[in-house]
């Protein structure tokens, strides 16, 4: 696989000796294997300098996952004795070696003993370089996820959401995504009334009433990759003051969204966000980055922050959520998906105007 071969490279030019990769996003990314629920068995792939590799994976996942050189090890075996002699035929019992960020600390406890001179590194310094920048087909797959966000937002407002509880919304929006996609990409967020000032709100049991200015934000997965869309509603008659609010974070979202182009650091977008809504005053309730990296994973490389100082390049995709959010009155968040061509395109385009139910 190409980017396996990609990955060597990397690993040879940095003067890594080998990697120890678990399941999730960098093994997806690196094979295409997407073994679920392996959180409890030892599940492994050891690569070394020369591009040996070995599988060490519990028996139940024989008929699933193919890899050239495997060892399948059933519940009565001790997978690290095969780890040790495994480690032993790579010849990694020294040197540098990368470890899947994500990996268990049980896992990595024992892995620690067996590989006692060895220095471990995260292996997301070379797989977030990797990752951040999308081939062709990972944009398509990313503006399919985008797609399917904004149509489950066009669903959720066509219905009457007054009387209804966050949670309640939160799963409809959750059973339209699974209908439409592979799954969510995180659990949805349904913050109304008060609760829209708490900018990652758990969706509860309070019940929309008219008045209610309500922020959802939610997210497909599709073939792997992630959307992450929130638009923030008005239910009866708006509230005024959010009703100004909403119009500043509108315009903040939109001049940092100008902003993009080939070229520019990551805080550049930020401040073009931020620097809006403080000439306007709030400045103060305006409490978290502008926005993250999106792919594989709903939070990853590059992060829009005022400190990012990382060069946007053509393929890079992220997130503009700027939002102000005020206690004991709401708050207001609108957030898109853009993809950094010359300048910036947005992968979702659902109403950004006020929408008043
Ligand atoms: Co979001
Ligand atoms: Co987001």
């Amino acid at each position: 696989m190409d980017r396996m071969k990609k990955f060597l490279e990397f690993l040879r030019e940095d003067d890594y000796d080998g990697a120890l990769i678990t399941p999730g996003s960098n093994l997806y990314y690196l094979t295409g294997m997407a073994p679920q629920a392996t959180e409890e068995r030892l599940f492994l792939l050891l690569v070394n300098r020369e591009g040996e590799s070995v599988l060490i994976a519990p028996k139940l996942y024989e008929n699933e996952v193919e890899w050239e050189n495997s060892v399948f090890w059933s519940d009565e075996e001790n997978p690290y004795e095969i780890l040790e002699r495994v480690l032993a035929s790579l010849n990694l019992k020294g040197g540098k070696i990368l470890v899947e960020d994500t990996m268990r600390a049980s896992f990595l406890i024992h892995i620690e003993r067996l590989l006692e001179d060895c220095t471990l590194y995260p292996l997301s310094v070379i797989t977030r370089e990797m990752r951040m920048r999308k081939d062709e087909k990972e944009l398509s797959l990313m503006k399919k996820a985008a797609e399917i966000a904004d149509k489950v937002f066009y669903e959720i407002i066509s219905r009457d959401l007054v009387g209804k509880s966050e949670k309640q919304i939160a799963l409809e929006i959750e059973f339209l995504i699974r209908e439409l996609a592979d799954g969510v990409s995180f659990s949805p967020i349904v913050a109304s009334g008060k609760n829209a000032a708490n900018p990652h709100h758990t969706p509860s049991e309070r019940k929309i009433r008219p008045g209610d200015f309500v922020i959802l934000d939610f997210g497909a997965k599709y073939e792997g990759y992630c959307s992450d869309i929130t638009r923030t509603i008005a239910i009866g008659h708006p509230n005024e003051k959010l009703k100004e609010i909403y119009e500043v974070v509108k315009e903040a979202q939109e001049s940092a969204f100008q902003s993009v182009r080939e070229g520019i650091k990551a805080k550049d977008v930020d401040r073009a966000a931020r620097d809006y809504i403080s000439e306007r005053g709030y400045g103060n309730y305006f409490i978290h980055r502008t926005g993250h990296g999106l792919g594989l994973e709903v939070h990853e490389e590059p992060y829009i922050s005022q400190t990012n100082e990382r060069i946007l390049e053509k393929g890079m995709t992220f997130t503009i959520e700027p939002g102000i959010y005020i206690p004991n009155l709401g708050g207001v968040r609108i957030e898109d998906d853009v993809a950094v061509e010359k300048k910036g395109k947005r992968l979702t385009n659902a109403e950004r105007e006020l929408v008043i139910l």
